[in-house]
């Protein structure tokens, strides 16, 4: 079996994030925060080392400003119904992930905001200057996808993070968190929402926003935090103004170790050795003249994920047959954001996404290509 689908989610996992879990379920498998006996100590430790991990890939210097949250969505979520208001301007370009385009349509529909969508080029590049263009006097939030789902190519966020100067910078690293360095303040992000469950090799069900100091969101969840009981107002710090109910102590502990992985090995080494991947992989592609690359084609412009198509077969036939026949998994279609293929000329039928990971190996690379050479070349 090869995945290459470690776009939608990874896998494998390092064993010490299998392990944790494991551990938490049998020797903890108490609340963090709560009960004040040495097993919910022992729970609450494990969120604050998973939580000062973050702070330290991300450079966020207090880590209580790193909130958990389910998953990307829930942290976008919070970023975008929690910050605008009426009267609100919002900028984003044409390549957002639904998780930040449906709670913006959603607002724009219901007349609370106007939105500019600033097309990006075929390949997925960002014109920071169109982004600067767009800013209006009531310009509240400048939100980004870091790196693309659909196509892999990078925004220049610290371009991007100095145009925005005091409006709201959000950037959606779901796809790059863990594979590209992220540096909070050298690029001027103020919301950055994250996913545990992909280049971070944390379990599905965590994720998380950091929150930059000076911006104050309205919560979406109110109730228990363990902190002040005695009031029937909710906390107003942080992080527990965010995180109210029983946090996934189990899944929190493994994305910590996720995290522990990443900066053993350090960011630079992941990403070389995900650069050299998808450069084997796109050097082979170019030789296959029945095959379509979308995107940079360039390994130090995108993250190890390239989509394709076939010519004359549907996505869904290739992807199909990458599964049945050569056990390659991957994913086809749409990938949950519509205004991308848009962009890159692919809308309504998709492409045939290969993303890679860490553990991939230039094998796997050659296996792949020669099981869609097979598909292109042979009926
Ligand atoms: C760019 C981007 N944003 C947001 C998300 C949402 O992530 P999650 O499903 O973990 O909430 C994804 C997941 O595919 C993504 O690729």
């Amino acid at each position: 079996m090869i995945y290459f689908d470690n776009a939608c989610t990874s896998f494998p996992k390092p064993p010490e994030v299998v392990e944790s879990m494991r551990d938490y379920y049998l020797r903890i498998g108490s609340s963090p925060g709560r009960s004040g006996h040495s097993l919910s100590l022992k729970a609450a430790r494990l969120i604050f080392e998973a939580r000062e991990n973050l702070s330290h890939l991300f450079n966020v210097p207090r880590s209580e400003r790193l909130i958990f949250t389910s998953n990307a969505t829930d942290a976008l979520n919070l970023a975008i119904l929690g910050l605008l208001t009426e009267g609100d301007h919002v900028i984003t370009p044409s390549m957002e992930h639904n998780s930040v385009m449906r709670p913006l349509k959603y607002l724009l529909k219901k007349g609370i905001i106007d939105l500019t969508i600033v097309p990006s080029s075929e390949e997925g590049y960002i014109d920071p200057d169109a982004l600067r263009k767009s800013i209006r006097k009531n310009t509240r939030l400048i939100a980004v996808n870091h790196a693309s789902n659909v196509v892999g190519t990078i925004a220049p966020l610290e371009e991007i993070g100095k145009i925005s100067g005091n409006i709201p910078f959000l950037v959606d690293a779901a796809q790059s968190a863990g594979a590209v360095s992220i540096d909070i303040e050298q690029m001027g992000i103020d919301l950055l929402a994250f996913t545990g469950h992909k280049s971070l090799y944390g379990p599905q069900g965590t994720g998380g926003l950091f929150v930059r100091e000076g911006i104050d969101l309205k919560p979406l969840r109110l109730g228990g935090t363990g902190s002040k009981s005695e009031s029937w107002d909710h906390p107003d710090f942080l992080p527990d103004k965010y995180e109210s109910g029983t946090p996934n102590t189990a899944g929190i502990a493994g994305l910590g170790q996720g995290v522990k992985f990443i900066l053993n090995k350090g960011v630079d080494e992941i990403r070389q050795h995900e650069m050299r991947l998808t450069q084997s992989l796109l050097e082979c592609l170019e030789d296959i003249e029945e095959i379509t690359v979308y995107g940079p084609r360039n390994p130090s412009e995108q993250t190890p994920t390239v989509s394709i198509n076939v010519r004359g077969r549907e996505a869904s036939e290739v992807g199909y047959r990458l599964d049945r026949e050569f056990e390659i998994m991957t994913r086809v279609g749409l990938h949950c954001n519509p205004g991308t293929h848009k962009t890159i000329g692919t809308f309504p039928h998709g492409t045939v996404r290969l993303s890679m990971g860490y553990f991939n190996t230039y094998e796997e690379v050659g296996q792949v290509l020669e099981a869609l050479r097979e598909i292109a070349t042979i009926p």
